[in-house]
């Protein structure tokens, strides 16, 4: 699940954004706290550190394949969903009360130390 890149986590070029905190807990139940630079989504954060958050369509909500689950205690500070994406997480796999596409959440200051749980699977929507 994790291919690593600790490398990849420090190579951040820009000096002016706040580097913050995120965990993702793989579908064994593992915590991994990483790097999560402001600005960068969910799914671009899950990429930097290779984790298996595909997100085939590439931040358009067309796949569903960046689903993940927020820990309750966060999903309330995270913005609230649009009817698209709310639209979209209705056909992913594995849906719960607090799931989210990782492609709409933008890392903020207000995010640092968020915890998102990766599925186990997921649907792929527009195949691939
Ligand atoms: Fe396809 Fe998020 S990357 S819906």
């Amino acid at each position: 699940m994790l291919k690593a890149s600790a490398d990849a986590a420090k190579a951040f070029p820009f000096n002016n954004i706040s580097m913050l905190k995120m965990t993702f807990i793989d579908p064994q139940g593992k915590s991994h706290e990483v790097d999560a630079p402001e600005g960068l989504s969910v799914l671009e954060v899950a990429h930097r550190n290779g984790f298996d958050l595909e997100g085939a369509c590439e931040g358009c909500m067309a796949c569903s394949t960046c689903h993940v689950i927020a820990d309750p205690q966060w999903f309330d500070k995270l913005p609230v969903a649009s009817e698209e994406e709310e639209d979209m997480l209705d056909l992913a796999f594995d849906v719960h009360e607090t799931s989210r596409l990782g492609c709409q959440i933008t890392m903020t200051k207000d995010l640092d130390g968020l915890v998102v749980t990766l599925p186990a699977q997921h649907y792929n929507l527009i195949g691939g």
